[in-house]
């Protein structure tokens, strides 16, 4: 216990100072995490024609969302007209435009309302996961609980997305970084590995965006070979 006041005493001190945390304060978001995504839907346009992550009228996936913050952003991109799934362990307070779904994202149970609230085609446009595992600080534990979710997150794209889809997923610089960025390079005609300026520097966090999904048949290829 006696460990933990001064890093919650430093955690509350950033808090404080943090700009985000006033911007999300003054532009209603539920997190300053929102501000991520933000800065990857507009570096991605900046080098793409102007297009980001989103079109009015997308099926979005997000897993690990609460509180609520990139929710709160996919939901007013994509429009009356589009959808949004977002699950989480945790309970999360309803969204406008959003279907929000509790459960944990490696039990198979959770997969069938996931798919079900995609609508009738049971695919999706973009897939979001800024899902991270309480870490316990023993590195080799946290770090295989890191890469499962990362791959688990990458194997449920390539069910769901449309070809031309895209994705954004939080990874930590660990054993299976390098392999999982050269599997989502096969799946995907453009990814880039950012660290968005709202990210902490001393989170290890990095989100590996892919866009232009190329479809199924690539996965399942790379599986036979
Ligand atoms: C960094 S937070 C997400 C913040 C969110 N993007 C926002 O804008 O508010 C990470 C979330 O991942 C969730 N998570 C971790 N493991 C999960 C799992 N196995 N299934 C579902 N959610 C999980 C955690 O409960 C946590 O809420």
């Amino acid at each position: 216990m006696t460990n933990r006041r001064p890093s919650s005493a430093r955690w509350l001190e950033e808090h404080r100072n943090d700009p985000y945390v006033s911007a999300a304060r003054r532009d209603g978001y539920r997190s300053r995490a929102a501000y991520k995504l933000i800065e990857i839907d507009t570096a991605l346009a900046a080098r793409s024609q102007g297009r980001g992550l989103f079109r009015p009228g997308d099926v979005v996936v997000e897993l690990g969302a609460a509180p609520g913050g990139w929710t709160q952003v996919a939901a007013s991109r994509v429009g009356d007209h589009g959808r949004v799934v977002a699950m989480d362990l945790l309970p999360m307070d309803p969204v406008p435009g959003a279907l929000i779904l509790q459960g944990d994202f490696l039990d198979e149970a959770v997969l069938e309302p996931l798919r079900a609230g995609m609508g009738p085609t049971g695919q999706a446009d973009v897939l979001l996961s800024d899902m991270a595992p309480n870490m316990t600080g023993f590195k080799v534990a946290d770090q295989g609980r890191v890469s499962v979710l990362a791959q688990a997150s990458l194997d449920f794209a390539v069910e769901v997305l449309r070809p031309g889809g895209r994705i954004v997923l939080k990874l930590f610089q660990g054993p299976d970084f390098h392999e999982l960025v050269r599997l989502t390079r096969m799946l995907f005609s453009s990814v880039k590995v950012e660290k968005p300026p709202a990210s902490r520097d001393r989170s290890a966090e990095l989100y590996l965006i892919g866009s232009g999904f190329k479809g199924r048949s690539e996965h399942l290829q790379k599986h036979d070979d």
